[in-house]
């Protein structure tokens, strides 16, 4: 039976959209790239991944991720450590901060997270790993959900022997990357796995990896039995490739097209980040937007290095003029800002732009 892209479906209570999830990617899934992702027709969007341990100790930058606007629900936030009763604590916390859903990352691969015995280290801690997702889903009334690599090792297959335990444990759904944390990004994903966890549990599960097109998207669907996919690197810089695999609207964007979006992002990351830190933190982002044939590279040399993003505007109305009456579109589209939910006693300097 085949499923469509653009049907909604549920993670408990949580109604999504659509089928294609935007990927929590730590340094990228800013509230811009959310929202954006939303726009364009992702069921659900992720945070990156927050520590929980800059939550318990309230750490500025760390607070500023739980910013949350009114245009991008349903919201996961997604929450890394390993300690119980302090995961439980942030559990709480980022549900009061706008939250739909708290999801755990037990995939990340990077040294500095899993020496702490948080990320991927969990996939070879099943003890852990179930008193964590007992301890966060009894915590809160949202659903808990888990994202996983296959394993640790290359070949590892640990995913179907703790999937099942998570899920007995409490988590509402589950992502796999089926990547072991070896591999990093190297190699492909293999979805055969994908497809013998959607045999092991009876909560939905969201395949992660490798998902560029619709072609790719349904295929991954269809052959794993999956509830959704789940876009990560191929939604950088090209919102255009949601719109493309929950519509099957292949068209490709005009310059004007691409220059206001990169616009907006600019200008609502800056909101967000401040322009020290937006001005460093959108430099990728050009190369992103900019590549794929859509302007010639030397262009793109010149943006990254402007040193003011406002410079970075000038120059990419100078090239497409036209991308002014679509920005203006777009921004009368955009909800009141003094509606975006605010944590309750904390000082406004900790959202950096304001
Ligand atoms: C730059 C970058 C940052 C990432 N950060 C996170 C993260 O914070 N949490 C997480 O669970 N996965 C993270 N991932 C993994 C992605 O969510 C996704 O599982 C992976 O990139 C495979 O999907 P893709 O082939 O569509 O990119 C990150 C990936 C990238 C490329």
């Amino acid at each position: 039976m085949s499923v469509e892209l653009h049907e909604s479906w549920r993670i408990g209570p949580v109604e999504l959209p659509t089928r294609v999830v935007l990927a929590p990617m730590a340094g990228v899934s800013v509230q811009a790239f959310r929202r954006q992702g939303r726009r364009f027709g992702a069921g659900l969007v992720c945070s990156e991944m927050v520590s929980c341990a800059g939550i318990e100790h309230r750490n500025e930058r760390t607070l500023g991720y739980l910013r949350v606007a009114a245009d991008e629900h349903p919201l996961a936030i997604q929450i890394f450590g390993s300690e119980p009763s302090v995961m439980a604590e942030a559990a709480r916390m980022v549900v009061a901060a706008g939250a739909d859903i708290v999801d755990m990352n037990f995939g990340c691969p990077v040294r500095k997270v899993t020496k702490t015995g948080a990320g991927a280290h969990l996939l070879e801690d099943p003890d852990l790993a179930c008193r964590i997702t007992e301890a966060v889903a009894s915590a809160v009334s949202v659903p808990v959900t888990v994202k996983m690599r296959r394993g640790v090792e290359d070949g590892s297959r640990a995913c179907l022997v703790l999937g099942p335990q998570l899920v007995d444990a409490g988590a509402a759904a589950l992502t796999l990357h089926p990547r072991s944390a070896k591999q990093m990004y190297t190699g492909v994903a293999d979805h055969s796995l994908t497809a013998e966890l959607v045999d092991l549990v009876d909560v939905p599960v969201i395949a992660s990896g490798d998902v560029t097109s619709r072609a790719r998207a349904q295929s991954v669907l269809e052959s794993t039995g999956a509830a959704a996919v789940m876009v990560g690197r191929g939604a950088q810089g090209n919102p255009w490739a949601i719109r493309e695999m929950v519509l099957g609207d292949g068209a490709q964007p005009t310059r004007e097209e691409v220059a206001a979006e990169l616009i907006l992002f600019i200008q609502e990351t800056v909101r967000e980040l401040g322009e020290r830190r937006a001005s460093s933190f959108l430099k990728k982002f050009y190369a992103w937007y900019l590549g794929h044939g859509r302007f010639p590279k030397p262009f793109k040399n010149e943006l990254v290095q402007l040193s003011s993003t406002e410079d970075v505007v000038t120059r990419l109305y100078a090239a497409a003029p036209g991308a002014a009456e679509i920005v203006a579109r777009l921004e009368s589209d955009l909800p009141d800002p003094s509606e975006e939910y605010l944590l309750e006693g904390m000082p406004i300097s900790i959202y950096g732009g304001g």
